[in-house]
């Protein structure tokens, strides 16, 4: 037996001897087609190729692609388990011509592939061309010498392919392989043509047409080849059985569930088997690329396929979550072919036991009330579509895998029930949602969104995409076109572009398209919490809604977004571990050149406190360590010691970051819907600058990191070297040479100041002033210039000290304004008041008031230039 890995080798190889290049897969998201939800076909990667916008090194091409088909415009979900030959994740085998050879080349590498190498009976094979295309039929009949009856002719579009309403197409040929008359089923054409007896195992299309809007407006450059050849089914032509599901890759993945859940692989448990196999597929590969389980866009699809999946699990029986146990077979059939799948093993296993375990806990229910809810029901019956609405909304029920489950018994759902239910409840959303209380601009945002949905955010993984625009804004008004100098708010439906939040500023960019179409981005923002808008000034070019549209981030500003944001959940964690656990967020604003971040902590932190941060932040910033993200519930996420922050409300699922290490395991977790650094070494470095206070209890700490932080160091690395200069010595020796010049200052203020004493006191009368005799009493009376108030006292006091028994009286003059003090011996105190000369001496001054106690008092006046008539009362008093 051959087994699929060796079809799938034979056949790149095949082509690869025809000079064809082997190209691998690419993602199951689609890189280059904005309206596609996943690649559903081998020809996709190549589109651009075909119309003539992208050029290759070669003009031969093969590959084994990855397809999806569920959700979107192919959706094989419903058949899928009760069909021999549906699947939702498959892979084509191609060989493609980008205006190299054309038909006959064609014609002939295929047939020479199946009958030649692979040795298949030229009877078991039939042909079908399009009805006009002669020159397909005569080659056939020259190359492979079939008989006219088995070149069929089809007139419908089944033999003209197309990628979509646009893109290449043209008519095609396909090959049919009868399994036998012992299986039901006519040839291509035939009234009975949809039985498994005869499989269409590959086509063949001769691309020449371009079309837009499904209608064709032009030729491609050059007649070009795609074809598409289903493995699965040609493996199962190779292996002698008429069943997809009997190959070995589906018999080993079934052989898995089987063992696990003691069940049979035939009977009633055949079709839940199949459906597991299938759907294992899909959600390994999808989550392999990038695709996560949630309620919106493709997330929502993969989510759809795993529940679906977890239904027929809970048939078999299985107690536990059973799908991630079964991703080791999948890993060990496919890993191989597919290494993003060795690579991706842990997270598709925790992903879907995660959601595994999540369903669960509501699956029980849901069952229960469908069961009650069919009780009373017959075959041909529906199920009303508020119940399974009630199912989808409370019990996570999507919508097909209600229409699965009832299938068994033939029972129907009311879809436009369903839908009625559904419009409602977003109508009491929109009613209840408060919002930024600008009604207007709400509801303009509310139509967009139920118009084309929630904007896919593709910005974790992805700098760059393309998306489609799905509406205009123009001055607070929708429109349908926008030209070079207007500025527009852009609505696409997937966009690499972060929309403010969470403290995280939105992403600038710029907008483009083939057709000249430049325009820059300043700023992202995010409506009601799901539609992305792009602030943009269109610089060359028109805009148009429906345009497809190619987003580019400024890569250089995320990446310093980035390195701030997972800075910021660093610097959390450091400063609860030193200050305590009462330290919350409160706040942040991560933006490109720099972080700030509110917690709240009653007092200042000290110096000591923020350096120790800083340090374990750039201990774990060098540890390098990866920052993993993982989706949960918000319960789930705070079991696991992430961070909570307080007062934000939460949706049913979560992003959980997780970067770092320290001795008790993970450094820090926190639910973050933000961007971050792939290893905590992207960060560079992380410096603190500031620390103050917000509001009471509220600290704010700002900081650098990366070369915002080392661009800080060195301007202060150069200040300090520009200080040393001036100082004439070296930056290290800086803070002594300070320290002494502020000693130095500190002594010469000292001696400055008793030099000017030294000379007031001496100023009026030559050096000391001797006592005067005034009627009998020893009376020192001085003006002292530039003499500091405060002095004043104990000049007085020495001057009384110094004549023993008498009076002295002191005018310091400062700035014009004059300061007196009067003294007299205590031997005098009765005679002679201080407080009554003092005030002659105010009064003098033009001041008011002045005190003290009889032997000494002190005041002041306006009118310094008084001062030696001040003196001159005092005398005049004491001579009486
Ligand atoms: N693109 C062609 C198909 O998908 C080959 O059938």
């Amino acid at each position: 037996m051959t087994s699929t890995n060796d079809i799938r080798r034979g056949f790149l190889d095949y082509f690869a001897s025809q000079g064809h290049q082997i190209v691998p897969s690419s993602p199951l998201v689609p890189q280059n087609d904005p309206t596609l939800m996943f690649v559903n076909a081998g020809m996709v990667p190549f589109k651009n190729v075909f119309t003539g916008l992208e050029s290759r090194p070669y003009s031969t091409a093969t590959s084994s692609q990855k397809c999806v088909r569920a959700g979107g415009k192919h959706n094989d979900l419903d058949n899928v388990g009760y069909t021999a030959r549906h699947h939702t994740f498959f892979e084509m085998l191609g060989n493609f011509s980008f205006g190299d050879y054309f038909k006959e080349q064609a014609i002939l590498n295929a047939w020479t592939l199946l009958t030649r190498e692979w040795g298949l009976s030229p009877d078991r094979l039939t042909v079908t061309v399009y009805h006009n295309d002669d020159q397909a039929f005569d080659l056939w009949r020259k190359i492979a010498g079939l008989p006219d009856e088995r070149i069929i002719r089809i007139a419908t579009k089944d033999n003209f392919w197309a990628m979509g309403a646009d893109g290449p197409c043209g008519p095609c040929s396909e090959i049919f392989f009868d399994h036998g008359d012992h299986i039901p089923g006519g040839p291509p054409g035939s009234p009975d043509e949809d039985g498994d007896r005869f499989v269409e195992i590959w086509n063949l299309v001769f691309m020449q047409f371009l079309q837009e809007a499904d209608s064709i407006v032009g030729d491609l450059p050059k007649p070009s080849i795609d074809t598409g050849m289903g493995l699965e089914r040609v493996a199962a032509v190779m292996q002698g059985v008429p069943d997809n599901y009997d190959t070995d890759t589906f018999k080993a993945l079934i052989a898995a569930s089987t063992a696990l859940t003691h069940t049979a692989a035939e009977g009633a448990t055949k079709a839940s088997h199949r459906v597991i196999a299938d759907h294992l597929r899909s959600a390994g590969f999808l989550v392999a690329d990038g695709v996560l389980p949630a309620n919106e866009g493709r997330g929502y699809v993969l989510r759809r396929i795993m529940r679906r999946a977890m239904r027929h699990a809970h048939l078999l029986g299985a107690k536990e979550p059973l799908m991630h146990r079964l991703v080791p077979a999948l890993v060990a059939e496919m890993g191989a072919a597919y290494p993003e799948l060795v690579r991706a093993q842990p997270l598709i296993e925790a992903t879907l036991q995660q959601e595994e375990t999540r369903f669960r806990q509501t699956l029980d229910k849901g069952l229960k009330l469908l069961d009650e809810a069919t009780a009373a029901m017959r075959p041909g019956d529906t199920l009303a579509g508020e119940t399974a609405f009630k199912l989808y909304d409370t019990f996570g029920f999507p919508y097909d895998l209600t229409e699965d489950a009832l299938r068994a018994q033939d029972l129907h759902v009311d879809r436009a029930g369903f839908d009625t239910a559904m419009a409602e409840q977003k109508r009491a959303a929109r009613a209840a949602w408060k919002g930024s209380g600008a009604k207007a601009s709400d509801d303009l945002w509310f139509d967009i969104a139920e118009e084309s949905g929630s904007t896919e955010f593709t910005g974790y993984a992805a700098d760059t995409g393309e998306g489609e625009v799905v509406a205009l804004v123009h001055d607070g008004v929708r429109v349908t076109e926008a030209g070079a100098g207007d500025t527009v708010s852009i609505v696409v439906n997937q966009t690499p572009f972060y929309g403010e939040s969470g403290g995280q500023v939105g992403d600038a960019g710029s907008i483009t398209n083939d057709a000249g179409l430049a325009a820059t981005v300043t700023d992202t923002s995010k409506q009601l919490g799901r539609v992305f808008v792009h602030h943009a000034t269109i610089d060359a070019g028109t805009l148009k809604v429906g345009d497809a549209v190619k987003l580019r981030i400024d890569v250089e500003r995320r990446s310093q977004i980035r390195a701030n944001h997972s800075a910021t959940h660093l610097l959390h964690e450091a400063l609860r571990q030193r200050l305590g656990t009462h330290v919350a967020q409160k706040g942040s604003l991560v933006a490109p050149d720099r972080l700030r971040f509110d917690v709240s902590h009653p007092v200042a932190m000290s110096a000591a406190e923020l350096a120790d941060a800083e340090l374990a932040v750039n201990a774990q910033i060098r540890g390098n360590g990866p920052v993993v993200t993982r989706l949960m519930t918000p319960d789930e996420a705070i079991e696991m010691g992430a961070m909570a922050l307080f007062g934000e409300k939460y949706g049913d699922e979560v992003r959980v970051v997780s970067m770092g290490a320290d001795a008790d395991g993970t450094y820090s977790i926190e639910l973050c819907g933000g961007t971050h650094v792939g290893a905590l070494g992207d960060i560079g470095l992380f410096k603190v600058v500031g620390e103050g206070a917000v509001s009471s209890g509220i600290r704010r700490v700002e900081a650098l990191t990366g070369e915002a932080a080392r661009s800080y160091l060195t301007a202060r690395d150069d200040k300090l070297r520009e200080a040393a200069a001036t100082l004439k010595s070296s930056p290290d020796e800086v803070p002594a040479r300070v320290a002494a010049l502020i000693e130095d200052r500190r002594r010469l203020e000292r001696e400055l100041a008793e030099a000017k004493k030294a000379l007031a006191l001496g100023g009026s009368g030559g050096a000391q002033a001797g006592p005067e005799d005034v009627g009998g009493v020893a009376f020192v009376g001085q003006v002292l210039n530039d003499f500091e108030a405060k002095g004043l006292r104990g000049a007085v006091d020495e001057a009384k000290q110094r004549i023993g028994s008498g009076i002295a009286a002191m005018v310091a003059v400062n700035d014009g304004r004059a300061s007196v003090a009067v003294g007299v011996s205590e031997d005098l105190v009765g005679r002679y008041d201080a407080v009554g000369l003092l005030r002659r001496a105010v009064a003098v001054l033009g001041g008011q008031g002045g005190g003290g106690r009889p032997d000494m008092a002190q005041g002041g006046g306006p009118d310094g230039d008084k001062a030696d008539e001040a003196v001159a009362a005092i005398r005049a008093a004491i001579a009486g």
